[in-house]
């Protein structure tokens, strides 16, 4: 045989090796131990799950189909059959059904399966999944209330296409680039809710996201890039912003490039209450305008207590076809 044939084979052995390597570690499985949480049914706790549901955890902004979206946005509460999909370079993501249905739904999950999901970015089937859930340090009282509330739905049956990832996505998690964080820190038992800074800093971290989103990220390693709650993440058009792009204000108490400035506590109540400007934002304004003044007021006083910081964004929404900067 010739010298080059021998190469091109050789090379097209590495290839297919390559290939393998990657659809058989791309669908590798993880663990971690379950946490210690179950669900219960006494109305106070359910209600409390309920409120976290459609408010400031905005679960049911991605567990509805599609077309339900902008219902529950408005303040519809219905159960939470699952349907957001989101198409990224790694794969096609779909929020699966959360009512209690057996076959498609969580009537087959245990509560430290669910509660794993939260904490850790692992599946039931100890597949990864891409930290779209950041409610790592959500605190074991509000877990059970969560839990507890998917349990006391009625359940509906809604078959769904599970997440497919690309084959980028399965070597990026062939290779170990993308895989389950655990717990930064150990998640707190319970958090007291009053209008302080130490529950102001609880909903805004690891409940209601407003860190995740408002902190400028590089999105191939999931790492924040600048000081929290500066600003600067950047959404890309996508099916739900029709054509807009966005880039997230600086929460930060700057004098000259926080957005919250000249903002009292009852600018930032009532500001959070009015809900949505713009209708492709990707924050969850709905949900978000369902949290009670005691919640606002202390993400509020949280964010002023922060240190300013002099991250300048030039611009926030972007219109079609404008480029981003
Ligand atoms: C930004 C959208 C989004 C939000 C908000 C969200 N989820 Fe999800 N969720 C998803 C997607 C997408 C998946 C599918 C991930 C996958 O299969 O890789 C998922 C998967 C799940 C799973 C299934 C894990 C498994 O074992 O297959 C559970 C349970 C879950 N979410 C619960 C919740 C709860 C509870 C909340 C609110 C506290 C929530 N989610 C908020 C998008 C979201
Ligand atoms: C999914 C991402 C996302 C989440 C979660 C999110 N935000 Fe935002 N936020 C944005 C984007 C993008 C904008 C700019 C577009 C707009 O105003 O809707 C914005 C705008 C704002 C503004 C400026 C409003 C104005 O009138 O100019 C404030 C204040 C704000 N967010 C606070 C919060 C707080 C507090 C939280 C948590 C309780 C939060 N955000 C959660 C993405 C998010």
């Amino acid at each position: 045989m010739k010298t080059r044939y021998k190469v091109l084979l050789a090379l097209a052995g590495i290839l297919l090796l390559f290939v393998l390597f990657v659809q058989i570690g791309g669908n590798k499985k993880f663990d971690a131990p379950y946490p210690e949480i179950t669900a219960g049914t006494d109305p106070e706790i359910i209600a409390r799950g309920e409120y976290l549901v459609f408010g400031p955890a905005h679960c049911a902004t991605c567990h509805v189909p599609m077309d339900k979206i902008m219902a529950v946005e408005e303040g519809l509460k219905i159960p939470l059959s699952g349907g957001w999909e989101v198409a990224i370079p790694p794969g096609t993501l779909r929020a699966p059904n959360l009512t209690p249905d057996p076959e498609t739904g969580i009537g087959n999950r245990t509560d430290g399966e669910l509660a794993r999901t939260l904490r850790s970015g692992i599946g039931h089937d100890g597949r990864y999944i891409m930290p779209v859930m950041p409610y790592s340090q959500m605190s074991d009282a509000d877990l059970t209330a969560i839990i507890s509330y998917l349990r006391s739905q009625p359940a509906v049956k809604n078959p769904m296409k599970p997440t497919q990832y690309s084959f980028l996505g399965k070597a990026l998690i062939a290779f170990g680039m993308l895989k389950p964080t655990p717990p930064a820190e150990q998640p707190p038992a319970d958090v007291p809710r009053d209008a302080g800074t130490a529950y102001g800093r609880y909903m805004a971290t690891a409940v209601a996201n407003c860190m995740g989103c408002h902190t400028e990220m590089d999105l191939m390693s999931g790492q924040f890039t600048k000081p929290h709650f500066s600003g600067g993440f950047v959404f890309e058009p996508d099916a739900f912003s029709q054509g807009y792009g966005f880039v997230s204000p600086n929460l930060t108490p700057h004098p000259e490039y926080g957005i919250m400035t000249t903002w009292t506590a009852e600018t930032f109540i009532s500001r959070m209450r009015a809900g949505r400007v713009y209708k492709g934002s990707p924050m969850p304004w709905g949900a978000l305008s369902r949290m009670d003044s005691t919640d606002s007021q202390a993400i509020f006083a949280f964010l002023q207590s922060l240190d300013p910081i002099d991250n300048k964004i030039e611009k926030i929404v972007y219109a079609p076809g404008e480029e981003m900067k």
